[in-house]
């Protein structure tokens, strides 16, 4: 018999199994908990709980290590594209040649959205939000596909993956198109996954459009570096919807709902937005002693994880592509001076260092968005394109894995034990 962890409770010595994963941390199985002694366990906001099994991504957040199916990533954003790593989260293995050039092929079969779906984007104000009409866009899919939702065949599964995979970047990019009232843009297949929505997003019927090939290099590598994150906020939303057998389509969209909040996925923006607003290296230290103040709710946003407690390695590449990006298309913005600035007090301060608060992703993916041309508002839609792939690859696992049961969690009950209904005449 392995390892047993043992809990005393109620006169009673009970044991339970510690299950090892290939690395990580080892976990208690209490599963049967309830059932011997009648308790639930309780950690809010899951700190302390492995909610699946998973062999998609592993991090150690102390020592501030990503990895996709064992690859660092690191390497995927030097060496991999966007794609290739799209198939790696999907299937398990990098593809050879033949493999990635069918599976890109197939992606790029499915880059068009049905006309009708089209009619849906003048339901909505001029001035909606990108994320408001992804949620409400990509959960209207369901209503499309039918043809791809039974969930318990492994092949349409497979399809409506590939559907959302591809069809994410027309849809975030006719968000824009809408918003500054210029017409749609039908896909290129012709293009690159990234070249592709770049042209949609920034190309006019008028014009042949343009791309550096160092900012689609640029593009793809953020593409690459939000692919996937093990069990966050938002695949972790994924996954619940999923647990009761809800179409892809649905989940999906409940993932991009989550993704939303400042927390999350919305802290791209709002990094952004707080480094303008910070504006001059003067003034660095004022919100600095504001984040540190446990009387005002301001945060340095792009800053601290759940899961770091070192620098996100994510972070390091970013820092590396705004420099890239900077010196393809002969910019500079001072936002960037104010952001390593910024990073370089709090890594000296004792209130960041004791709590091992670092840079995350978002702290510098938004002076590249920037400065290639993307408003604040559509930062955290790159956001839910770049990581459907991972959302469908873990919603997959899920639905394959026979044991896999609806989730429900359980509670503390604080509220008022049973009373009797007086009418309203006698309250
Ligand atoms: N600025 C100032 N103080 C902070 C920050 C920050 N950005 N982040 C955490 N802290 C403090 C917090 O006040 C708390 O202090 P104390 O222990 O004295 O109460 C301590 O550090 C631990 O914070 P927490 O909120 O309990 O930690 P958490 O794991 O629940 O939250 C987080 C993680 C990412 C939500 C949080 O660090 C945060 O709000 N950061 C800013 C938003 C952000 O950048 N989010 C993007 C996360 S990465 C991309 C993604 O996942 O989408």
């Amino acid at each position: 018999m392995g390892e047993q962890a043992k809990l005393s409770v109620g006169g009673k010595d009970i044991a339970y199994p510690v299950l090892s994963g290939s690395i990580g941390p080892d976990v208690v199985d209490i599963r049967k908990l309830y059932g011997d002694t009648g308790l639930f366990t309780y950690d809010p906001g899951f700190t302390s709980t492995a909610a699946c099994e998973s062999a998609i991504t592993f991090i150690d957040g102390e020592e501030g290590v990503l990895l996709h199916r064992g690859y660092p990533i690191g390497q995927l954003a030097e060496h991999s594209s966007f794609m290739e790593t799209c198939y790696l989260l999907l299937n398990g293995e990098l593809p050879g040649k033949d493999e990635l050039t069918s599976f890109t092929t197939t992606i790029s079969r499915h880059t068009m959205v049905h006309e009708q779906l089209r009619q849906l984007y003048q339901g909505f104000r001029r001035d909606a939000h990108p994320m408001a009409i992804m949620c409400g866009v990509v959960g209207a899919l369901s209503a499309f596909y039918h043809d791809s939702t039974d969930i318990a065949d492994p092949e349409h599964r497979k399809i409506s993956s590939h559907r959302l995979i591809a069809k994410m970047p027309t849809i975030a990019a006719m968000a824009y198109k809408y918003s500054v009232g210029q017409p749609f843009m039908h896909p290129d297949n012709s293009l690159s996954y990234t070249g592709n929505f770049m042209q949609m997003t920034f190309g006019v019927p008028a014009e042949k459009y343009e791309l550096h090939p160092a900012v689609e290099k640029a593009m793809d590598r953020i593409f690459i570096l939000h692919a996937d994150h093990e069990q966050n906020a938002s695949t972790s939303t994924v996954r619940l919807a999923g647990s009761s057998g809800a179409n892809p389509f649905a989940c999906i969209a409940a993932g991009i709902a989550c993704l939303w909040g400042p927390a999350h996925g919305g802290a791209n923006e709002a990094a952004l937005n707080m480094l303008r607003e910070i504006g001059t290296v003067d003034r660095i230290p004022h919100y600095i002693e504001r984040a540190k103040d446990k009387n005002d709710p301001f945060r340095l946003m792009g800053f601290g994880h759940r899961v770091y407690k070192n620098y996100d390695p994510r972070a390091a590449v970013m820092q590396k592509t705004v420099r890239e990006v900077f010196d393809a298309l002969k910019v500079k913005d001072p936002v960037f001076d104010v952001a390593l600035e910024l990073e370089h007090m709090a890594l000296n301060d004792p209130y960041f260092i004791d709590k091992k608060l670092f840079p995350n992703v978002d702290f510098y993916s938004g002076i590249i968005l920037s400065a290639i041309g993307f408003p604040t508002t559509m930062f955290t839609a790159l956001f839910a394109l770049a990581r459907t792939v991972g959302w469908v690859a873990q919603w997959n696992e899920m639905i394959s894995d026979p044991y896999q049961k609806i989730g429900r969690p359980r509670q503390l009950y604080t509220g008022a034990p049973e009373r009797d209904y007086v009418p309203v005449a006698k309250r």
